[in-house]
């Protein structure tokens, strides 16, 4: 009996726990850092951390490049709706980092806590040249292979991202870690 009792306690402080956790869903402009700050939240936190781009690949059995490639953008997008739908209605307590244009999706608001990672277009583009694998981080984004083309996505989106953030954070000279610890302070009021 008094095995089972501690059992039970145990159990429902961490299902409270978790009951507290929803959904973190990361947006952002191509390159802005989505995937390092999700490293350094699940380092620092309980979450677990998935991104959309990575399922699409799985699901796909190929790199987004050639989706882009063999299908063309509106058949990826059918894909990002795909999983928009499916985290809605399957994933809970987890951070999820997205693709760039993945913000555009109805059902967003209803995925969980919306954050945004902003910066400047021309301080997103010196963060991805200073990588030390800038060549496969351009490559792997086909809307980035015209500058110019990439300039005009960033002003058309930045409106649309900073409307549908509940929370948005200038990572403009932070590091990921830095940037982790922001997020995770201004996500609690949500919870
Ligand atoms: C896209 C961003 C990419 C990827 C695809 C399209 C976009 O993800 O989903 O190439 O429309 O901005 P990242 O933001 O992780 O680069």
């Amino acid at each position: 009996m008094f095995e089972y009792n501690c059992l039970e306690v145990f159990n429902q402080t961490v299902l409270e726990q978790f009951i507290k956790m929803k959904n973190v869903v990361l947006i952002g402009f191509m390159g802005v850092g989505k995937g390092s700050v999700a490293r350094e939240v699940i380092k620092h936190s309980n979450y677990i951390a998935i991104d959309t781009d990575d399922l699409i690949e799985s699901m796909e059995n190929r790199k987004i490049k050639n989706i882009f490639a063999q299908e063309g953008e509106e058949y990826f997008r059918s894909l990002e709706k795909s999983v928009a739908q499916w985290l809605e209605k399957s994933v809970k307590n987890t951070l999820i980092s997205t693709g760039g244009g993945f913000y555009k999706q109805k059902n967003l608001k209803k995925i969980g806590i919306i954050v945004l990672l902003d910066s400047p277009f021309d301080a997103i583009m010196k963060r991805i040249k200073e990588h030390p694998n800038a060549e496969k981080k351009l490559k792997k984004r086909p809307l980035l292979s015209n500058l110019e083309e990439a300039r005009k996505l960033y002003e058309a989106r930045r409106p649309d991202y900073l409307k549908i953030a509940d929370v948005v954070i200038d990572v403009t000279n932070k590091s990921a870690l830095e940037s982790a610890k922001e997020l995770l302070k201004k996500v609690k009021k949500y919870a």
